[in-house]
């Protein structure tokens, strides 16, 4: 394993710019995730986020700016970075041929780690796969796969982890099942970026939510800070909270322009 590196930030971006032809999707991108923390972005359907995330896993490269990840620059050390990351994609990955367990034994195998069969039967029985786990992945539900995806990405406990919409058609038990294993991963010092179109689940899970819109990170603050930046609505002499989805609905707009006659602040002060 790669060595250890003890500064305090796992996920550093800074101007991060990334087209396809004529379509600027990434426009300067800045942020900070900091380790053992719950970091999630959230964007509308192409605003960029898979594309920020296959970047920092060195799936892609940038055309300018810098990202370090585990403290290793994604395209000096793309090597270091590998070994320091795990990523479970927006669409699972997973070898329908195999069995539950034989997936993750291949990947405790590639990853060089002894009793791959007890790796495997301990993820099993954790995802509450372990009934299903000699089955062919072809026979699996939706939720059944992407618990085993989250299970492949946990195996040789990698210090970040990337998480591209992991309950994205999940039903609400098995949601709350991939919940809690993030936030043990977050409690026992794992780094998370995840991306969510489902606000709640930002709001659950969360050390920090930053909204990418339009190319840019639009806000970045904890709930709290982004609850702020809307006035809590008065009805009937009763004051209400914003939700979340007030605030990103008025950022974004529900059109997908800018909400806030564009006016949206990072709401971590010190950094414009
Ligand atoms: N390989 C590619 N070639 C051309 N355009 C691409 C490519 N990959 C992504 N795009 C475009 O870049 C934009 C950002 O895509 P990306 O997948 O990063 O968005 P996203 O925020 O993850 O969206 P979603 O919420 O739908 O997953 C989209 O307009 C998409 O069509
Ligand atoms: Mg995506």
């Amino acid at each position: 394993m790669t060595a250890a590196v003890t500064s305090a930030t796992a996920i550093r971006v800074q101007g991060l710019e990334k087209s396809y032809g004529k379509l600027a999707v990434l426009r300067g991108v800045d942020f900070e995730v900091a380790r053992g923390s719950i970091f999630a972005l959230l964007g509308s359907n192409g605003a960029g986020k898979t594309t920020v995330v296959r970047i920092l896993a060195t799936l892609l490269r940038a055309e300018a700016g810098t990202a370090t990840v585990n403290g290793f620059d994604v395209a000096a050390r793309a090597a270091d970075v590998r070994e320091s990351i795990s990523l479970t994609g927006q669409f699972a990955a997973v070898d329908e041929i195999l069995s539950g367990r034989e997936n993750l034994i291949l990947v405790a195998k590639l990853r060089h780690l002894n009793d791959a069969g007890g790796i495997a039967d301990g993820l099993l029985a954790r995802f509450s796969l372990t009934d299903a786990g000699g089955r062919k992945v072809a026979t699996y539900s939706g939720g059944m796969r992407r618990r085993l995806d989250i299970a492949m990405t946990l195996i040789g406990d990698p210090p970040v982890i990337f998480l591209d919409e992991p309950t994205a058609g999940l039903d609400p038990e098995a949601r709350i099942e991939v919940w809690k294993t993030v936030e043990k991963l977050a409690a026992g010092g794992t780094t998370v970026l995840l991306t969510t179109q489902y606000l709640d689940e930002a709001e659950k899970l969360a050390d920090r939510i930053a909204i990418l819109h339009q190319g840019r990170i639009i806000v970045n603050g904890t709930l709290a800070e982004l609850k702020q930046l809307l006035p809590p609505a008065k009805v009937e002499y009763v004051e209400k909270q914003p939700s979340l989805q007030d605030v990103f609905l008025a950022l974004v707009g529900d059109d997908g322009t800018h909400g806030t006659s564009g006016n949206a602040r990072s709401a971590d002060s010190g950094k414009e």
